[in-house]
């Protein structure tokens, strides 16, 4: 049986269809397991839990209730294991993947480009080996606003070009649009989504999940949170000499759940369809570096503390998407303003000062 699969507990039912997520116990894929289950779908997660805790599977649960996470399975699998997933598909209906596993870390990624490349390629041309051997040709891919670089001209569409990345992390973006691109030129009963995030923010409104960065991080929020609780002493504004209102970069700042809900909008979108199709999942407003900051303030009802420092090496002054076509094609819209991402956010990390590490 499934002994050496490290199954935690296997809940959901083989039904007509079931959800594969990948990377499921991680920051956005967590949310998005969240609003499938909530919409009635049955959910596997396969998450090696190399960047999240088991932890937040009880979360989930006391979110969603007993009823809908009967429909959950979990699976502790590395996506590059084509032997376990195999197994997981021949216990499980799947229909559709949401593809969310791989590493993020950008500055990591230039110091270890082989663990990049190899976790996060090696890793999707393993899955959709897999997923082709049983018969499934349906994913949604985790991409990046990366993927466009320095910007000529804002807002950002899908028609945008996309320019050379300037990091390994980058690149690994970059290719896999490209893998999956090709994959369905060379098969055309696959059916590729490909999500571009801009910055995904903010937590569950019920604090009990949310971005859990282990070590220090490496993106404003999280930094900002961490220094909100104290854990850090101030915050390091990298360049307030940018060609911006305020001289500080300027970011289009999405709250998780609203990018979750873009999931399932394209799930339910794509079904029955082939083809390739992008997305970008923004609000298509910028905010800068200290519009963030003093918005988290306000939420914390105190300020925080700041200083000034060098450009960070690779940051862009701005960006921002054109989310007109998920509205157009997918119903879908970015609900939230920046005020209820901070105060999310914020909530989360109140009532988890230490994260949810094991
Ligand atoms: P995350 O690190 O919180 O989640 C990724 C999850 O994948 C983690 O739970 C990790 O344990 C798991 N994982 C990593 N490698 C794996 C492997 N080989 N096998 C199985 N599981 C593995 O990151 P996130 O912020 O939720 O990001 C999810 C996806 O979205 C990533 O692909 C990321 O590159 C992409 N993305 C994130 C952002 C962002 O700012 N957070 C922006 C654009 C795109
Ligand atoms: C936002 C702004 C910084 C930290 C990265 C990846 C991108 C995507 C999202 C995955 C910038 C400034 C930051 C700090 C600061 N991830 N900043 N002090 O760089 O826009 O995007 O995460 O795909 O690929 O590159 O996000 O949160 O790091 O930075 O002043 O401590 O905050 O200069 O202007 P970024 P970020």
């Amino acid at each position: 049986m499934l002994t050496s699969l490290k199954r935690i507990f296997s809940g959901a039912k083989k039904l007509n269809g079931e959800v594969l997520v990948t990377g499921g116990t991680g920051f956005i894929g967590s949310h998005t397991v969240v609003d499938l289950l909530e919409n009635g779908y049955s959910v596997v997660i396969v998450d090696n839990l190399s960047n999240s805790s088991i932890k937040v599977l009880d979360r989930v649960k006391e979110i969603v209730g007993d009823g809908p996470y009967e429909n959950l399975s979990f699976y502790d699998v590395d996506i590059r294991d084509a032997e376990e997933l195999k197994k997981v598909f021949s216990e499980h209906a799947i229909k559709s993947v949401i593809h969310f596993a791989g590493f993020k870390a950008v500055g990591e990624s230039v110091q270890k480009p082989l663990e990049y490349y190899d976790n996060n390629i090696a890793g999707t041309t393993t899955l959709c080996r897999v997923m082709s051997e049983n018969g499934c040709k349906s994913i949604i891919f985790s991409s990046s606003s990366t993927v466009y670089g320095d910007p000529d001209e804002l807002p950002l569409t899908e028609l945008s070009p996309k320019k050379p990345a300037t990091n390994p992390y980058g690149w690994t973006k970059w290719m896999i649009e490209q893998i999956l691109t090709d994959l369905y030129v060379a098969d055309n009963s696959w059916d590729v989504v490909l999500l571009r995030y801009f910055n995904p923010i903010g937590a569950h409104e019920s604090g009990l999940i949310g971005e859990d960065p282990k070590g220090i991080p490496n993106n404003l929020v999280p930094y900002i949170a961490q220094t909100a609780v104290g854990k850090r002493s101030e915050v390091h504004v990298f360049g307030n000499d940018y060609d911006t209102p305020d001289g500080t970069g300027v970011r289009d700042y999405i709250h998780v759940v609203d990018l979750a809900a873009g999931h399932v909008a394209a799930l339910k979108w794509m079904q029955g369809k082939t083809g390739v199709e992008i997305f970008n999942l923004g609000t298509g407003a910028g905010s800068s570096v200290l519009e963030v900051i003093k918005a988290y303030g306000s939420a914390v009802g105190k300020e925080i503390p700041f200083v000034v420092e060098e450009r960070r090496s690779g940051d862009i002054a701005q960006n921002y998407a054109d989310a007109s076509k998920a509205q157009k094609i997918l119903g879908w819209k970015a609900k939230r303003s920046l005020d209820d991402m901070v105060k999310d956010s914020w909530r989360f990390q109140s009532k988890n000062p230490e994260g949810l590490s094991d």
